[in-house]
Protein backbone atom coordinates (compact mmCIF):
# COMPACT_ATOMS: atom_id res chain seq x y z
CA UNK A 1 0.00 0.00 0.00
CA UNK A 2 2.95 2.50 1.20
CA UNK A 3 4.61 1.92 -2.04
CA UNK A 4 1.58 2.58 -4.46
CA UNK A 5 0.63 6.01 -2.90
CA UNK A 6 4.46 6.47 -2.70
CA UNK A 7 4.59 5.72 -6.79
CA UNK A 8 1.68 7.78 -7.17
CA UNK A 9 2.77 11.29 -5.53
CA UNK A 10 5.83 10.67 -7.62
CA UNK A 11 4.17 10.54 -10.62
CA UNK A 12 2.18 13.92 -9.30
CA UNK A 13 5.32 15.14 -8.85
CA UNK A 14 7.12 14.19 -12.13
CA UNK A 15 3.74 15.99 -13.75
CA UNK A 16 4.42 19.01 -12.06
CA UNK A 17 8.04 19.27 -12.28
CA UNK A 18 7.64 18.51 -16.28
CA UNK A 19 4.93 21.27 -16.54
CA UNK A 20 6.54 24.17 -14.17
CA UNK A 21 9.56 23.64 -16.74
CA UNK A 22 7.30 24.82 -19.72
CA UNK A 23 7.44 28.15 -21.52
CA UNK A 24 3.72 29.42 -20.50
CA UNK A 25 4.04 32.87 -22.24
CA UNK A 26 3.77 31.32 -25.30
CA UNK A 27 4.21 34.72 -26.48
CA UNK A 28 4.15 33.69 -30.54
CA UNK A 29 2.23 30.50 -30.28
CA UNK A 30 -0.62 29.72 -33.07
CA UNK A 31 -3.99 30.18 -30.71
CA UNK A 32 -6.53 30.33 -33.48
CA UNK A 33 -6.22 26.36 -34.84
CA UNK A 34 -9.35 24.03 -35.05
CA UNK A 35 -12.37 25.98 -34.02
CA UNK A 36 -10.68 28.03 -31.39
CA UNK A 37 -10.61 31.55 -33.98
CA UNK A 38 -14.81 31.19 -34.90
CA UNK A 39 -15.55 34.01 -32.42
CA UNK A 40 -13.94 36.69 -30.53
CA UNK A 41 -14.04 36.22 -26.78
CA UNK A 42 -13.27 38.85 -24.25
CA UNK A 43 -10.07 37.28 -21.85
CA UNK A 44 -10.36 33.81 -23.81
CA UNK A 45 -7.46 31.83 -22.76
CA UNK A 46 -5.04 30.35 -24.98
CA UNK A 47 -5.40 26.52 -25.91
CA UNK A 48 -2.14 25.47 -25.14
CA UNK A 49 -3.17 26.01 -21.37
CA UNK A 50 -6.21 23.69 -21.01
CA UNK A 51 -4.31 21.14 -23.77
CA UNK A 52 -1.43 20.52 -21.23
CA UNK A 53 -3.22 20.88 -18.09
CA UNK A 54 -5.85 17.95 -19.12
CA UNK A 55 -3.25 15.69 -20.40
CA UNK A 56 -1.67 15.90 -17.68
CA UNK A 57 -3.86 15.48 -15.16
CA UNK A 58 -6.40 13.45 -16.58
CA UNK A 59 -7.15 10.20 -18.79
CA UNK A 60 -9.15 9.16 -22.23
CA UNK A 61 -12.79 8.77 -21.66
CA UNK A 62 -12.48 10.86 -18.43
CA UNK A 63 -15.36 13.39 -17.40
CA UNK A 64 -13.82 17.00 -17.29
CA UNK A 65 -15.32 20.24 -16.01
CA UNK A 66 -15.09 23.77 -16.95
CA UNK A 67 -17.44 25.72 -14.69
CA UNK A 68 -17.03 29.16 -16.50
CA UNK A 69 -16.77 27.81 -20.01
CA UNK A 70 -16.84 31.53 -22.47
CA UNK A 71 -16.15 30.48 -25.79
CA UNK A 72 -15.20 26.76 -25.18
CA UNK A 73 -11.43 26.87 -25.11
CA UNK A 74 -11.46 24.09 -22.92
CA UNK A 75 -14.08 21.84 -24.53
CA UNK A 76 -12.62 21.66 -27.75
CA UNK A 77 -9.19 21.10 -26.34
CA UNK A 78 -11.40 17.90 -24.39
CA UNK A 79 -12.97 16.51 -27.54
CA UNK A 80 -9.64 17.14 -29.26
CA UNK A 81 -7.89 14.87 -26.39
CA UNK A 82 -11.24 12.12 -26.06
CA UNK A 83 -11.89 13.85 -23.08
CA UNK A 84 -15.89 13.85 -22.58
CA UNK A 85 -16.53 17.56 -21.11
CA UNK A 86 -19.40 19.54 -19.51
CA UNK A 87 -19.23 23.43 -19.79
CA UNK A 88 -21.37 25.51 -17.74
CA UNK A 89 -21.94 29.91 -18.28
CA UNK A 90 -24.28 31.91 -17.54
CA UNK A 91 -23.68 33.91 -20.66
CA UNK A 92 -25.84 32.36 -23.38
CA UNK A 93 -24.14 33.75 -26.19
CA UNK A 94 -20.79 31.44 -24.62
CA UNK A 95 -22.91 28.76 -24.60
CA UNK A 96 -24.08 29.10 -28.21
CA UNK A 97 -20.10 29.78 -29.26
CA UNK A 98 -19.04 26.94 -27.43
CA UNK A 99 -21.65 24.52 -28.48
CA UNK A 100 -20.80 25.15 -32.49
CA UNK A 101 -17.27 25.18 -31.65
CA UNK A 102 -17.17 21.50 -30.80
CA UNK A 103 -19.67 20.17 -33.00
CA UNK A 104 -19.17 17.89 -36.15
CA UNK A 105 -20.79 18.94 -38.22
CA UNK A 106 -21.32 16.00 -41.17
CA UNK A 107 -21.34 16.50 -44.98
CA UNK A 108 -25.46 17.14 -45.63
CA UNK A 109 -25.20 20.04 -42.89
CA UNK A 110 -22.14 21.48 -44.47
CA UNK A 111 -24.14 21.70 -48.22
CA UNK A 112 -27.37 22.96 -46.71
CA UNK A 113 -24.68 25.77 -45.25
CA UNK A 114 -23.23 26.61 -48.56
CA UNK A 115 -26.88 26.42 -50.00
CA UNK A 116 -27.33 29.32 -47.45
CA UNK A 117 -24.63 31.28 -48.41
CA UNK A 118 -25.74 30.72 -52.78
CA UNK A 119 -29.18 31.29 -51.61
CA UNK A 120 -28.20 35.09 -49.49
CA UNK A 121 -25.80 36.13 -52.15
CA UNK A 122 -28.75 35.87 -54.84
CA UNK A 123 -31.19 37.60 -52.70
CA UNK A 124 -28.99 40.57 -51.40
CA UNK A 125 -28.76 42.95 -54.08
CA UNK A 126 -32.36 42.72 -54.70
CA UNK A 127 -33.73 43.65 -51.09
CA UNK A 128 -30.78 45.79 -49.85
CA UNK A 129 -31.37 48.08 -53.30
CA UNK A 130 -35.12 48.74 -51.57
CA UNK A 131 -34.94 48.85 -47.46
CA UNK A 132 -37.65 46.94 -45.93
CA UNK A 133 -38.54 49.96 -43.09
CA UNK A 134 -41.44 48.64 -41.94
CA UNK A 135 -39.48 45.18 -41.24
CA UNK A 136 -36.82 47.19 -39.45
CA UNK A 137 -38.68 49.19 -37.19
CA UNK A 138 -41.05 45.86 -36.41
CA UNK A 139 -37.56 43.52 -35.77
CA UNK A 140 -35.98 46.61 -33.43
CA UNK A 141 -39.18 47.22 -31.49
CA UNK A 142 -38.70 44.52 -28.48
CA UNK A 143 -35.33 46.77 -28.18
CA UNK A 144 -36.53 49.69 -28.30
CA UNK A 145 -36.30 50.98 -24.83
CA UNK A 146 -33.69 49.14 -23.96
CA UNK A 147 -31.17 50.00 -27.17
CA UNK A 148 -32.75 53.28 -28.55
CA UNK A 149 -29.31 54.27 -29.83
CA UNK A 150 -28.85 51.56 -32.10
CA UNK A 151 -28.13 53.64 -34.82
CA UNK A 152 -25.57 55.54 -33.50
CA UNK A 153 -23.44 52.32 -33.26
CA UNK A 154 -23.98 51.51 -37.08
CA UNK A 155 -24.67 52.99 -40.35
CA UNK A 156 -28.16 52.20 -41.39
CA UNK A 157 -26.67 50.93 -44.80
CA UNK A 158 -25.01 48.30 -41.92
CA UNK A 159 -28.21 47.98 -40.27
CA UNK A 160 -30.01 47.24 -43.33
CA UNK A 161 -27.53 44.20 -44.44
CA UNK A 162 -27.53 42.94 -41.25
CA UNK A 163 -31.23 43.06 -40.71
CA UNK A 164 -31.52 41.23 -44.52
CA UNK A 165 -28.93 38.59 -42.98
CA UNK A 166 -30.60 37.96 -39.63
CA UNK A 167 -34.21 37.57 -40.74
CA UNK A 168 -32.66 34.54 -43.36
CA UNK A 169 -30.92 33.23 -40.84
CA UNK A 170 -34.43 33.21 -38.33
CA UNK A 171 -35.82 31.17 -40.56
CA UNK A 172 -33.39 28.26 -40.74
CA UNK A 173 -35.11 25.03 -39.34
CA UNK A 174 -31.58 22.85 -39.03
CA UNK A 175 -30.59 23.95 -35.72
CA UNK A 176 -26.69 22.85 -36.38
CA UNK A 177 -26.67 25.38 -39.57
CA UNK A 178 -28.81 27.73 -38.11
CA UNK A 179 -26.20 27.74 -35.09
CA UNK A 180 -23.25 27.79 -36.68
CA UNK A 181 -24.56 30.88 -39.16
CA UNK A 182 -25.26 32.63 -35.54
CA UNK A 183 -21.77 32.47 -34.80
CA UNK A 184 -20.57 34.37 -37.73
CA UNK A 185 -23.09 36.64 -37.95
CA UNK A 186 -22.55 37.45 -34.58
CA UNK A 187 -18.74 37.56 -34.76
CA UNK A 188 -19.01 40.47 -37.37
CA UNK A 189 -21.11 42.69 -35.58
CA UNK A 190 -18.35 44.56 -33.94
CA UNK A 191 -16.05 45.26 -36.73
CA UNK A 192 -19.49 46.74 -38.93
CA UNK A 193 -20.19 48.62 -35.76
CA UNK A 194 -18.94 52.35 -35.31
CA UNK A 195 -17.76 50.89 -32.12
CA UNK A 196 -13.53 52.35 -31.28
CA UNK A 197 -11.11 49.41 -32.78
CA UNK A 198 -8.08 48.29 -30.81
CA UNK A 199 -10.35 48.80 -27.18
CA UNK A 200 -11.81 46.03 -24.95
CA UNK A 201 -14.43 48.50 -24.09
CA UNK A 202 -17.25 49.25 -26.24
CA UNK A 203 -17.15 53.48 -27.28
CA UNK A 204 -18.47 54.46 -30.47
CA UNK A 205 -16.25 56.79 -32.93
CA UNK A 206 -17.86 59.21 -34.20
CA UNK A 207 -15.42 59.61 -37.14
CA UNK A 208 -15.61 55.28 -37.62
CA UNK A 209 -14.98 55.09 -41.35
CA UNK A 210 -18.20 54.03 -43.17
CA UNK A 211 -18.30 49.75 -43.68
CA UNK A 212 -19.96 48.26 -46.56
CA UNK A 213 -20.33 44.79 -48.62
CA UNK A 214 -21.73 43.41 -45.10
CA UNK A 215 -23.59 40.48 -46.66
CA UNK A 216 -19.95 39.46 -48.52
CA UNK A 217 -18.40 39.99 -44.69
CA UNK A 218 -20.53 37.46 -43.54
CA UNK A 219 -20.26 34.49 -46.38
CA UNK A 220 -16.58 35.03 -45.84
CA UNK A 221 -16.79 34.48 -42.45
CA UNK A 222 -18.98 31.17 -42.96
CA UNK A 223 -15.97 29.97 -45.42
CA UNK A 224 -13.50 30.65 -42.99
CA UNK A 225 -15.20 29.32 -40.20
CA UNK A 226 -15.92 26.01 -43.21
CA UNK A 227 -12.01 25.70 -43.39
CA UNK A 228 -11.07 25.72 -39.39
CA UNK A 229 -14.33 22.96 -39.30
CA UNK A 230 -12.48 21.02 -42.10
CA UNK A 231 -9.76 20.73 -39.82
CA UNK A 232 -11.79 20.16 -36.44
CA UNK A 233 -13.51 17.29 -38.26
CA UNK A 234 -10.37 15.07 -38.75
CA UNK A 235 -9.36 15.32 -35.27
CA UNK A 236 -12.23 15.09 -33.29
CA UNK A 237 -12.93 12.33 -30.72
CA UNK A 238 -15.85 10.85 -30.54
CA UNK A 239 -15.88 12.12 -26.51
CA UNK A 240 -18.80 13.60 -25.73
CA UNK A 241 -19.71 17.66 -24.85
CA UNK A 242 -22.45 18.82 -22.76
CA UNK A 243 -23.17 22.60 -22.15
CA UNK A 244 -25.06 24.08 -19.58
CA UNK A 245 -26.69 27.88 -19.50
CA UNK A 246 -26.18 27.79 -15.78
CA UNK A 247 -24.74 29.44 -12.94
CA UNK A 248 -21.85 27.58 -11.61
CA UNK A 249 -22.74 28.82 -8.01
CA UNK A 250 -24.89 25.93 -7.77
CA UNK A 251 -24.73 23.47 -10.56
CA UNK A 252 -26.82 21.12 -9.03
CA UNK A 253 -27.59 18.93 -12.22
CA UNK A 254 -23.93 17.08 -11.60
CA UNK A 255 -23.50 14.71 -9.00
CA UNK A 256 -21.47 14.82 -6.12
CA UNK A 257 -17.68 13.10 -7.20
CA UNK A 258 -18.25 12.81 -10.61
CA UNK A 259 -15.78 14.92 -12.33
CA UNK A 260 -12.38 13.16 -13.26
CA UNK A 261 -10.84 17.19 -13.60
CA UNK A 262 -11.44 20.35 -13.32
CA UNK A 263 -9.90 22.60 -15.77
CA UNK A 264 -11.29 26.82 -15.32
CA UNK A 265 -11.07 30.32 -15.61
CA UNK A 266 -13.08 32.22 -13.56
CA UNK A 267 -13.88 35.75 -14.39
CA UNK A 268 -11.10 38.32 -12.89
CA UNK A 269 -13.22 40.62 -10.38
CA UNK A 270 -14.49 43.00 -12.64
CA UNK A 271 -11.67 43.44 -15.06
CA UNK A 272 -14.08 42.38 -17.96
CA UNK A 273 -17.70 43.35 -17.91
CA UNK A 274 -18.54 40.50 -20.28
CA UNK A 275 -22.46 41.73 -21.30
CA UNK A 276 -21.00 45.30 -21.42
CA UNK A 277 -18.37 44.39 -24.04
CA UNK A 278 -20.38 41.62 -25.79
CA UNK A 279 -23.43 43.97 -25.79
CA UNK A 280 -24.23 44.35 -29.82
CA UNK A 281 -24.18 40.49 -30.18
CA UNK A 282 -26.36 40.04 -27.65
CA UNK A 283 -28.67 42.94 -28.51
CA UNK A 284 -29.08 41.07 -31.84
CA UNK A 285 -29.24 37.68 -30.48
CA UNK A 286 -32.48 38.57 -28.53
CA UNK A 287 -30.62 38.59 -24.76
CA UNK A 288 -30.81 40.94 -22.72
CA UNK A 289 -27.51 42.47 -21.02
CA UNK A 290 -28.83 44.04 -18.19
CA UNK A 291 -30.57 40.33 -17.15
CA UNK A 292 -26.89 38.54 -18.27
CA UNK A 293 -24.71 41.21 -15.94
CA UNK A 294 -27.17 40.59 -13.06
CA UNK A 295 -25.63 36.99 -12.76
CA UNK A 296 -22.20 37.01 -13.49
CA UNK A 297 -19.73 37.06 -10.96
CA UNK A 298 -19.03 40.90 -9.97
CA UNK A 299 -20.54 41.23 -13.64
CA UNK A 300 -21.40 45.20 -12.44
CA UNK A 301 -18.21 47.46 -12.40
CA UNK A 302 -17.43 49.96 -10.40
CA UNK A 303 -20.16 49.05 -7.15
CA UNK A 304 -18.28 49.62 -3.90
CA UNK A 305 -19.28 45.77 -2.36
CA UNK A 306 -17.66 44.30 -5.99
CA UNK A 307 -14.23 42.44 -4.41
CA UNK A 308 -16.98 41.26 -1.02
CA UNK A 309 -19.60 40.04 -3.72
CA UNK A 310 -16.98 38.84 -6.18
CA UNK A 311 -14.98 36.31 -3.30
CA UNK A 312 -18.63 35.49 -1.63
CA UNK A 313 -19.29 34.55 -4.90
CA UNK A 314 -16.02 32.72 -5.96
CA UNK A 315 -16.23 30.45 -2.12
CA UNK A 316 -19.35 29.51 -3.33
CA UNK A 317 -18.43 28.15 -6.98
CA UNK A 318 -15.44 26.67 -5.16
CA UNK A 319 -17.86 24.70 -2.90
CA UNK A 320 -19.17 23.39 -5.72
CA UNK A 321 -15.76 22.36 -7.50
CA UNK A 322 -14.77 20.43 -4.68
CA UNK A 323 -18.42 18.66 -4.20
CA UNK A 324 -18.40 17.50 -7.80
CA UNK A 325 -14.79 16.17 -8.47
CA UNK A 326 -13.46 12.89 -7.53
CA UNK A 327 -11.31 12.85 -4.45
CA UNK A 328 -8.14 12.44 -5.55
CA UNK A 329 -8.49 13.96 -8.69
CA UNK A 330 -7.19 17.28 -9.25
CA UNK A 331 -8.36 21.09 -9.94
CA UNK A 332 -6.50 23.59 -12.38
CA UNK A 333 -7.39 27.42 -11.96
CA UNK A 334 -6.05 30.31 -14.12
CA UNK A 335 -6.65 33.49 -12.59
CA UNK A 336 -5.08 36.75 -13.18
CA UNK A 337 -4.33 39.76 -10.61
CA UNK A 338 -6.41 42.77 -11.76
CA UNK A 339 -6.56 46.35 -10.74
CA UNK A 340 -9.49 47.77 -9.34
CA UNK A 341 -9.94 50.65 -7.04
CA UNK A 342 -6.77 51.84 -7.11
CA UNK A 343 -4.92 48.54 -6.15
CA UNK A 344 -3.74 45.23 -7.68
CA UNK A 345 -5.62 42.72 -6.24
CA UNK A 346 -3.55 39.29 -6.06
CA UNK A 347 -6.18 37.12 -6.64
CA UNK A 348 -3.89 34.10 -7.30
CA UNK A 349 -3.32 34.64 -3.08
CA UNK A 350 -6.60 34.68 -2.40
CA UNK A 351 -8.49 32.24 -4.26
CA UNK A 352 -5.48 29.81 -3.32
CA UNK A 353 -5.99 30.28 0.66
CA UNK A 354 -10.41 30.02 0.07
CA UNK A 355 -9.70 26.57 -1.74
CA UNK A 356 -7.54 25.19 1.05
CA UNK A 357 -9.63 26.77 3.47
CA UNK A 358 -12.49 24.75 2.13
CA UNK A 359 -10.02 21.27 1.79
CA UNK A 360 -8.12 21.41 -1.41
CA UNK A 361 -4.66 20.81 -1.66
CA UNK A 362 -2.47 23.31 -2.50
CA UNK A 363 0.31 21.66 -4.56
CA UNK A 364 1.58 24.20 -7.25
CA UNK A 365 1.39 27.74 -8.39
CA UNK A 366 2.90 28.34 -12.31
CA UNK A 367 3.07 32.35 -13.13
CA UNK A 368 2.13 32.91 -16.84
CA UNK A 369 4.64 36.09 -16.73
CA UNK A 370 3.06 39.40 -17.40
CA UNK A 371 -0.23 38.85 -19.09
CA UNK A 372 -0.44 40.35 -23.15
CA UNK A 373 -3.78 42.14 -22.89
CA UNK A 374 -4.68 45.58 -25.24
CA UNK A 375 -6.53 46.75 -21.71
CA UNK A 376 -3.49 46.10 -20.06
CA UNK A 377 -5.33 46.27 -17.03
CA UNK A 378 -3.87 42.48 -15.88
CA UNK A 379 -0.47 42.45 -14.17
CA UNK A 380 -0.22 39.10 -14.10
CA UNK A 381 -1.65 35.54 -14.79
CA UNK A 382 -1.32 31.91 -12.56
CA UNK A 383 -2.21 28.54 -12.71
CA UNK A 384 -3.19 27.29 -9.28
CA UNK A 385 -3.05 23.32 -9.06
CA UNK A 386 -5.29 21.61 -6.51
CA UNK A 387 -5.83 18.15 -5.43
CA UNK A 388 -9.30 17.46 -3.97
CA UNK A 389 -8.41 15.34 -0.53
C1 LIG B 1 -12.33 34.35 -18.16
S1 LIG B 1 -13.84 33.93 -18.93
C2 LIG B 1 -13.56 32.29 -19.46
C3 LIG B 1 -12.94 32.28 -20.83
C4 LIG B 1 -12.68 30.88 -21.34
N1 LIG B 1 -11.57 30.26 -20.66
C5 LIG B 1 -12.37 30.92 -22.83
O1 LIG B 1 -11.28 30.51 -23.24
O2 LIG B 1 -13.21 31.42 -23.59
C6 LIG B 1 -14.93 33.77 -17.55
C7 LIG B 1 -16.34 33.33 -17.90
O3 LIG B 1 -17.06 33.20 -16.67
C8 LIG B 1 -18.42 33.42 -16.98
N2 LIG B 1 -19.16 33.65 -15.73
C9 LIG B 1 -19.20 34.75 -14.94
N3 LIG B 1 -20.02 34.56 -13.90
C10 LIG B 1 -20.50 33.29 -14.01
C11 LIG B 1 -21.38 32.51 -13.21
N4 LIG B 1 -21.95 33.00 -12.12
N5 LIG B 1 -21.65 31.25 -13.61
C12 LIG B 1 -21.09 30.75 -14.75
N6 LIG B 1 -20.27 31.45 -15.54
C13 LIG B 1 -19.97 32.70 -15.18
C14 LIG B 1 -18.39 34.62 -17.92
O4 LIG B 1 -19.59 34.69 -18.68
C15 LIG B 1 -17.15 34.28 -18.76
O5 LIG B 1 -17.54 33.63 -19.94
Amino acid sequence: MKLRSENKSQTELAKIKYLCALDWELINADTDYYTHGYHPYSAKYIPQIPNRLISAFSRKDDLILDNFVGSGTTLVESKVLGRNAIGVDVNPLACLISKVKTTVIKESTIVEISHFLNNLRRDMFHECSSPDWKMLREYWSPFDKLHPNISRWYHLNVIRELLAIKTKIDVVTNTEVKDFLLVAFSSLLRTVSNAKSGFGNLMIDKNAPPKNRIAERFSLAVRKMLCSLAEFNTVATKSQVFIFKHDSRKVEFIKDQTIDFICTHPPYMSAVPYAEYQKLSLWWLGYNQYDIEKSLIAGRRSRPDTPQRFLHDMEMSLLEMKRVLRKKKYCCIVIGNPVYGGKTWKLNEIIKQNAVDIGFTHLKQISRGKYHSTMGKMKEEFILIFRND
